[in-house]
Formats: C-alpha cells, structure tokens, sequence
C-alpha cells in the first residue's frame, strides 16, 4: 500500500483524477468504480473539466458505483443515483447504458445485488476503484463487523454511518437505514485502487492503514491485502 500525503484537498483531487484520467487515456474502454459522498467532489469536478477542454472522452468508459441506500428510488434527491447525476454524469459523455449503480428502489434487494455482481464480472471486472472511507473505517457501505462480505449485498447502517450521513439529509427527509453495497471481495478484485481520505475526521481510521492487521471492525483495513493500492490524503488527515 502505498500512501501520498498532498498538501491540501485541491492537490489531494488533481492527484486522483489525474491518476483516472491516465487510466482512460491508456484505455478508453476502462472500468471505473465510482464512490459518492463529500470527498470525490472535487475529483469529479477536475474529471468533468478534463472533458470540457476536450482532452478525455468517456464514451467507451464503464462504471460500477460502489453503493446506494435502500430503499430509494433514483430521483429522491439524496441517492447516489441523482448524486452521480449531478455531480459526473450530467457533465461528461459516459453513456447512459455503461452507466451502473445498485438498484435502491428494487423489490428484491437480494437478487438485485446477484444481478449486479454478475454485470461487475461480464463487463471484466473492475480496473480503477475509487474509493473513500467512513470514520468508522468503512469501504463502500462494508459496514465494521465480525465478518465483511465479499459479494454485492444489502446492509444496515451502523449508528456513526447515519450521524455521518445525516448532515446531508435536511429535517423533512427520511434517511434510509440500509443499503446496497459492493462487497469488499469484490472491490479487493478491481486491477487497481485509490483510497481518498481527507479531514481531522479521518485521521483515526486512516491510523489504523499503518497497523498491518486486517480487522474486520476497520474494513478499510482489507485493502492491505491488495498489491496496488494507492492512500491518497490531505495532512490533516495523517
Ligand atoms: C460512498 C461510499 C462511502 C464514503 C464514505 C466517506 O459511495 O462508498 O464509503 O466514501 O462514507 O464519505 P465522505 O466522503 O462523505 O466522508
């Protein structure tokens, strides 16, 4: 695991969708496996000015978000559906239908996540995973536990992931309390991975990367057991 301290969150972003940018250009038929959340904002920013300026074309690119809550439906403003909407894909020219993200308004979560496993494996697997991490150490919605799941599976949130979470939601919205989530097996399989931690707040879990242990109470903690992983952090989160 190899870990990149950058000076502040611009750098931390210039650095990661540098690193996609490279993997699109090399291969423009890439996998992507995209995160939401606060962190990979700015990444996406950069990702979708790369595509403005006419130096990235993503009309070959594929991409396997790593989560949504369950239930919701995709035009429920707090899904990462409509986050990935808003934030990448309304922006750049991933086509629609090379486009995936769990299925949070499907009536049967359990086959939805077969489903969604088995369009991971025919499209190749995963070749560039971005991920971030919860202050619990979370990867994905791989909430902390006794055991991790491998495969694509539906989850309760633990208790820090709804108060983290609960900042995006306003008063008169419902914050689901389950979700459907790329197992960590799964994203232990993609060729190649970016973990962006940036904040006071993460410092403790991304501590916790040093150690060497693989603990299933920090799932981040798996990814140690993967040959190319890249830890790409702000100072404040070191
Ligand atoms: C979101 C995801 C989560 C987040 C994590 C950090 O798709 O997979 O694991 O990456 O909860 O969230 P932020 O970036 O909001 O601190």
């Amino acid at each position: 695991m190899k870990k990149i301290v950058c000076d502040n969150y611009d750098a931390m972003c210039r650095l990661a969708a540098d690193r996609i940018l490279d993997a699109v250009r090399s291969n423009p038929r890439a996998v992507l496996g995209l995160a939401t959340g606060s962190t990979p904002i700015g990444v996406y920013e950069l990702l979708a000015e790369a595509y403005r300026a006419g130096t990235v074309d993503f009309s070959e690119v594929v991409t396997f978000n790593l989560d949504e809550y369950y239930p919701i439906s995709p035009d429920n403003r707090q899904s990462y559906w409509y986050y990935m909407q808003q934030n990448f894909f309304s922006k750049v020219n991933v086509r629609p239908e090379n486009i995936h993200i769990p299925d949070g308004s499907a009536a049967d979560a359990a086959l939805a996540c077969r489903a969604y496993e088995a369009a991971i494996e025919a499209a190749g697997g995963i070749d560039l995973q971005l991920l971030g991490i919860g202050q619990n150490g979370h990867i994905g919605f791989n909430e902390p536990g006794k055991e991790l799941y491998a495969a694509t599976h539906v989850t309760p949130l633990t208790e820090q992931t709804l108060r983290d979470n609960a900042r995006f939601f306003s008063a008169d919205e419902v914050m689901p309390t389950q979700a459907l989530t790329v197992g960590v097996g799964t994203i232990l399989k993609a060729k190649s991975i970016l973990l962006l931690a940036n904040g006071k707040n993460k410092k403790a879990a991304v501590a916790r990367l040093d150690d060497g242990m693989l603990d299933p109470a920090v799932p981040a903690t798996f990814l140690l057991g993967h040959r190319d992983v890249t830890v790409i952090c702000d100072r404040e989160a070191v």
